[in-house]
């Protein structure tokens, strides 16, 4: 086959029917998830002024430094598509006075984001994230509730088993500090066995060293100082409650002292689901606490803990354990005509059976009757249901159940009721529809 003149930009791609339904499903249970935990969903710009990112995420982060897609409007103001969620949410929060609200405030997304990295599986230019914040409370009993919602979902979802809750503390700003001069110091004379990415890094961000993925990065990193030695009692304590919230919560963790996340902001717990065949490479989701970014934008002190998931990688692994989400999509009735008198009559019968839920296609611009059933056949159509000018004549219309392949010819009279009583369901209202 030749190549169509137009394909999508590298590393984006087509949502197409059969992905939706995996794209629906996920959707509703955050939804779900959220309104049952009184999170409220939020939505931010595709784009944003570029500095509000490079504050937030951290100018030596690898979104910041190569991953941003930036772009000049014509006054030269430079803004950026935004490669997250986070920055976003605790924008809005501050330029709408959210700091109001009572606390804690909860807030979800199901939304676009954007990364120039190199498309490979499960990484894309264009992917797709549901998140959640939680703004306004500092209780490690806070951490574990956010992670166990996460957790949910994933259970939901039907991959919960085939990932592992990857946990650690990065402690304190302050206790950082001190840790980042051991790190410093430990690095120093090593410099020849570290990547490109890890030279540049060792004096603004030594801590990123610690989750580089290349291996002679890993081997110095598996013996350098750990935070443990330097986090304060208070942070020791946050965290001990926070892995005894879980016990309690009968959520299992691994804990990894080298998971850092790539993002500037977070402070204390930190976390991400990893598959646990693909391992770090491509982990479903991550998050952490942010204790200090909503000063750092300008705002108050106010802690809070949010976490974010892919969605591209969660549908991957939905595949890859054989999750069929429900498919909404399918065709419950085709009605098929033949002749001028018989379409008339099928127009209000389609729009009737539609306004009653049942999913309904009529081929009302093909002709032949052949034309219309082989139709019916390739959209798998539950039952069809045939009009021909005798049938019109006589008041019926021929019941076809396209399963077991037999036919009657019934009246027309209340066949929308028979229909829908077929199907299992009950007989909706329109405004019931919109409620469901
Ligand atoms: P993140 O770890 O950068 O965290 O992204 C969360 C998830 O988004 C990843 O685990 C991954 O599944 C998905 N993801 C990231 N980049 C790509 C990509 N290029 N292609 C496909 N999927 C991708 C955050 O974004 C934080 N804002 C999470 C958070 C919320 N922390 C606190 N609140």
């Amino acid at each position: 086959m030749s190549q169509p003149k137009y394909q999508s930009p590298k590393g984006v791609h087509d949502i197409l029917p059969d992905d939706h339904l995996y794209f629906s499903f996920v959707k509703k249970v955050v939804r779900h998830h959220c309104r049952r935990a009184g999170f409220r969903r939020i939505s931010t710009p595709i784009f944003e002024n570029i500095e509000l990112f490079n504050r937030s995420i951290g100018d030596t982060s690898d979104i910041v430094e190569k991953e941003m897609f930036v772009f000049e409007s014509k006054s030269g103001k430079k803004f950026a598509l935004k490669p997250e969620g986070t920055a976003g949410v605790v924008r809005a929060y501050l330029e709408h006075g959210m700091q109001q609200l009572p606390k804690p405030v909860e807030l979800y997304y199901i939304e676009p984001h954007f990364r120039y990295n190199r498309p490979q599986k499960g990484r894309y230019r264009q992917f797709h994230q549901f998140g959640i914040e939680l703004i306004g409370e500092s209780d490690p009993a806070i951490d574990a509730q956010i992670i166990y919602i996460a957790h949910r979902i994933n259970q939901d979802l039907g991959i919960a088993d085939r990932l592992t809750l990857q946990l650690n503390t990065i402690g304190s700003q302050e206790d950082r500090k001190q840790y980042k001069e051991d790190l410093i110091n430990y690095y120093t004379g090593k410099e020849r066995s570290l990547c490109e990415d890890c030279k540049r890094r060792l004096h603004d961000n030594p801590m990123r060293l610690l989750d580089c993925k290349k291996e002679d990065c890993q081997i110095l990193a598996s013996m350098a100082p750990k935070l443990e030695t330097v986090l304060s009692a208070e942070s020791k304590e946050h965290f001990d409650l926070v892995k005894e919230y879980l016990d309690e919560l009968g959520v299992s963790y691994e804990l990894n002292p080298m998971l850092v996340r790539g993002l500037d902001y977070y402070t204390h717990t930190v976390f991400e689901f990893w598959s646990k065949h693909e391992g770090a490479q491509n982990a479903t989701g991550g998050g952490g606490r942010y204790d200090g970014l909503i000063e750092e934008m300008g705002g108050q002190a106010t802690p809070a803990i949010g976490f974010a998931a892919g969605m591209e990688r969660t549908i991957e692994y939905m595949k890859e354990a054989g999750i069929r989400p429900p498919n909404k999509d399918k065709v419950a009735v085709f009605v098929a005509q033949l002749g001028l008198v018989a379409k008339r009559k099928a127009l209000p019968l389609i729009n009737e059976l539609r306004d009653r839920g049942i999913n309904t296609v009529g081929a009302v611009g093909k002709s032949s009757m052949k034309a219309q059933m082989s139709l019916a056949d390739r959209l798998d159509a539950r039952y069809s249901l045939i009009l021909g000018e005798v049938e019109v004549r006589e008041g019926t219309i021929i019941l076809r159940d396209m399963e077991r392949g037999s036919q009657e010819t019934i009246p027309i009279e209340g066949i929308v009721d028979k229909m829908t009583e077929l199907l299992g369901g009950k007989a909706l209202s329109d405004k019931r529809l919109w409620e469901e």
